[in-house]
């Protein structure tokens, strides 16, 4: 049995660790040495140098990731910002043009609408549930197509299917942060996408204690990808490169545990009186829920909520939990609250807020894998009346 056809909870502990590489080390050392003796052949594509993703935990944290998404290859980076912009570059060019789904992650949109501007590309934004109107978003000059596998903040999912279809019915490399999903509940190489992009920061870490970024693809496209992430420099430290390797043994463990106390949160925000709307794409009652149910493996961690009281009763909420924790970010072990429109989505503006849906009092959640019994307890006594005092 070759190692591709294993399931994705044995692919993140064995993955591509080679053990004849460190003397049968079963788990790979970090090697700082960002100088190595050239030996007699110097080929330029394979010199070892730290910022050219060439050294043993960068390649080995690329071919990991790329193995569980079903990528042919892949790269790490700094951050998953230092994916998506050097992806986006290397793909769009001066003169290019990019349709985006919207609301995006906060600093992708920002960089979509007002930094790709500045370096002469274009972009539009398309309204994912109306797959009629994209077509007419299409200019001469589109050659990608981006969406994120459930958009932050609002939990949107696209048909993905039909967002491959029309990418490859117009010639449009189709791009996707997959960074909410996680490839233990959605791969999208297997529905034909061209680019995977993640924050690894997140869910393929997950334990809050690394900032890294992946783009997972065809080899050719990794390599043209490459090109521009050695020059631009946005590339993987080795620590961190160690510490995601450890942190993805456990991946498919710790998101299989999110998705059920997500879906708990879920169920009680929604039965509760001071809770006025929950976003989950896991509940029957959202928008997209066939189309999640279709595509994915499970719901996700990830799920908002508006309040009875608005803006007012959210900040007052984030600030009454005690055992989840009010902060930006997502995907560790703790369970996190934040509002999008002082966090994570805070410099769109609030104009851009108000057109893209995301209100203020708008609270997302990730949920972490503490017990559930304790988190339901900690929701119910930070939303009750008397929490008001706190
Ligand atoms: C969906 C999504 N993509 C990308 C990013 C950016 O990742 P990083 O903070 O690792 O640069 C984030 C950060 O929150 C995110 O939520």
């Amino acid at each position: 049995m070759t190692k591709a056809r294993l399931h994705i909870e044995t692919n993140v502990i064995h993955g591509s660790d080679d053990p004849g590489r460190f003397d049968g080390a079963q788990i790979t050392p970090i090697v700082r040495s960002t100088v190595f003796e050239a030996g007699e052949q110097i080929d330029p594509q394979s010199i070892r140098y730290g910022r050219l993703s060439t050294l043993a935990n960068q390649l080995e944290a690329a071919e990991v990731l790329a193995r569980i998404e079903g990528a042919e290859a892949g790269l790490v980076t700094s951050s998953g910002m230092a994916a998506i912009t050097t992806t986006l570059i290397a793909l769009l060019r001066s003169g290019g043009h990019v349709l985006t789904q919207r609301p995006l992650y906060g600093a992708t949109q920002q960089f979509v609408s007002e930094r790709l501007a500045e370096l002469g590309i274009g972009h539009g934004f398309i309204d994912v549930r109306q797959p009629e109107t994209w077509q007419a978003a299409l200019t001469r000059d589109t050659r990608a197509i981006y969406v994120e596998a459930i958009s932050n903040p609002l939990m949107v999912v696209a048909d993905h299917a039909r967002i491959v279809e029309f990418a490859r019915a117009h010639g449009l490399v189709s791009v996707i942060d997959n960074t909410f999903a996680s490839p233990v509940n959605f791969r999208p190489i297997e529905v034909g996408f061209d680019l995977v992009l993640h924050s690894a920061t997140k869910y393929l870490n997950g334990h809050s204690d690394v900032v890294m970024g992946a783009v997972l693809g065809s080899a050719g496209r990794i390599r043209s990808i490459k090109r521009w992430l050695d020059i631009l420099g946005g590339t993987a430290d080795p620590e961190a490169c160690y510490l995601l390797r450890r942190g993805l043994k456990t991946l498919a463990l710790r998101v299989g545990r999110q998705n059920e106390n997500a879906l708990a949160l879920a169920r009680t925000l929604s039965a509760h009186a001071a809770v006025a709307r929950v976003i989950y794409p896991g509940l029957p009652d959202h928008p997209d829920h066939a189309v999640a149910a279709r595509l994915f493996d499970g719901f996700g961690g990830m799920l908002a909520c508006e309040l009875v009281g608005g803006a007012a009763a959210a900040a007052r909420f984030v600030r009454s939990v005690k055992v989840a924790v009010h902060s930006a970010s997502l995907g560790g072990p703790e369970t996190l609250l934040t509002i999008p429109a002082t966090t994570s989505h805070a410099g769109l503006g609030a104009e851009a807020r108000a057109d893209a849906g995301i209100s203020d009092g708008l609270v997302r959640i990730s949920a972490g894998f503490e017990h559930i019994d304790d988190l339901i307890r900690d929701f119910e006594a930070a939303l009750a009346p008397h929490s008001d005092a706190s």
